[in-house]
């Protein structure tokens, strides 16, 4: 027989990707859970490279409620599901997934909606840090799902500039013509990495994957000034190595342990209509 979460003592959610091991997610939902009076299970699932479809539809037939995804699932998600909120259709990417009850009956699995708190999880979190981007001159590194999902929400801070720079210039173009339509107010622009102006800007973002094989990303020295942020997307135990990059030349550095803080707060709020409260549990994942 089919088990439903209605019926569960618990409703199951998860975070699933490849690999998947080192994901905080799971302590940060169950932290939430804690301090909102929840009680449900969350747990990380590792799906094949080929098996990322079976591995939903098989959590979905456990009674499943929902979803996180990451690396590399997120195009596969969005091409996943019957609804798509704006910001994912937007983005091409959904790093949230819906599963409601179906009311026709638990052994027909409903409709699969798709969301991507990404890019709403950054600004959160540089609300959080004091990071302003109105009027500033904005360098973004990378053009693959992390910088897709997040340009939306850069773009309507309304930086006077916003670059994106990335290995292959082509994908970089490509995301400069899709997004154009937001830019009224940016100088919106794209090189590849090895011709970004030797010049300086207020935030570089790194949104490439280049970090976890610990690689330097051939950067110009005269990208920084004074006041500089660099801000990674990434997050690990000790700083990253485009954070030790930037710190190495005066600039404030900052992980994206408080982004994935916030995204989780957002998705927390898509499946339980609860906001909880992001800063214990950054005070707890710093902590732990
Ligand atoms: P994600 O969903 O994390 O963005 P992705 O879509 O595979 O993953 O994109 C990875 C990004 O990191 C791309 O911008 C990629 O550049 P290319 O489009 O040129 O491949 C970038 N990237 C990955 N490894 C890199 C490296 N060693 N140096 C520079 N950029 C790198």
């Amino acid at each position: 027989m089919l088990t439903n979460a209605l019926n569960h003592p618990h409703s199951h959610y998860g975070v699933i990707g490849n690999p998947i091991g080192h994901s905080r997610s799971p302590l940060i939902h169950q932290a939430f859970a804690a301090q909102t009076g929840l009680s449900l299970i969350y747990t990380a699932i590792l799906a094949p490279l080929d098996g990322f479809e079976a591995t939903v539809a098989a959590f979905r037939q456990e009674g499943g409620r929902g979803l996180n995804v990451t690396v590399p699932f997120k195009a596969q998600a969005f091409a996943l599901c019957h609804t798509l909120s704006e910001r994912a259709a937007r983005a091409g990417a959904v790093n949230t997934l819906i599963f409601p009850p179906n009311p026709q009956g638990d052994d027909i699995q409903g409709e699969i909606q798709g969301d991507n708190t990404d890019g709403v999880g950054l600004l959160q979190d540089f609300a959080f840090q004091g990071i302003k981007l109105l009027g500033k001159k904005v360098l973004l590194l990378g053009a693959g799902g992390a910088s897709r999902g997040v340009l939306a929400p850069l773009l309507a801070e309304q930086p006077a500039q916003l670059r994106i720079a990335n290995r292959r210039e082509k994908t970089a173009q490509a995301l400069i013509a899709d997004f154009a339509d937001l830019a009224d107010k940016t100088a919106f622009t794209a090189c590849a990495l090895d011709t970004i102006p030797a010049e300086p800007f207020d935030v570089i973002i790194n949104a490439t994957s280049a970090g976890l094989s610990d690689t330097e990303l051939p950067l110009p020295e005269a990208l920084i000034h004074a006041d500089t942020v660099v801000y990674d997307m990434a997050y690990g135990h000790e700083p990253t190595v485009f954070m030790r990059w930037g710190q190495a030349r005066g600039a404030q550095a900052f992980d994206g342990l408080g982004m994935l803080v916030e995204q989780a707060a957002q998705s927390f709020y898509l499946w339980h209509g609860i906001c909880p409260d992001t800063r214990p549990v950054r005070d707890l994942l710093r902590a732990t």
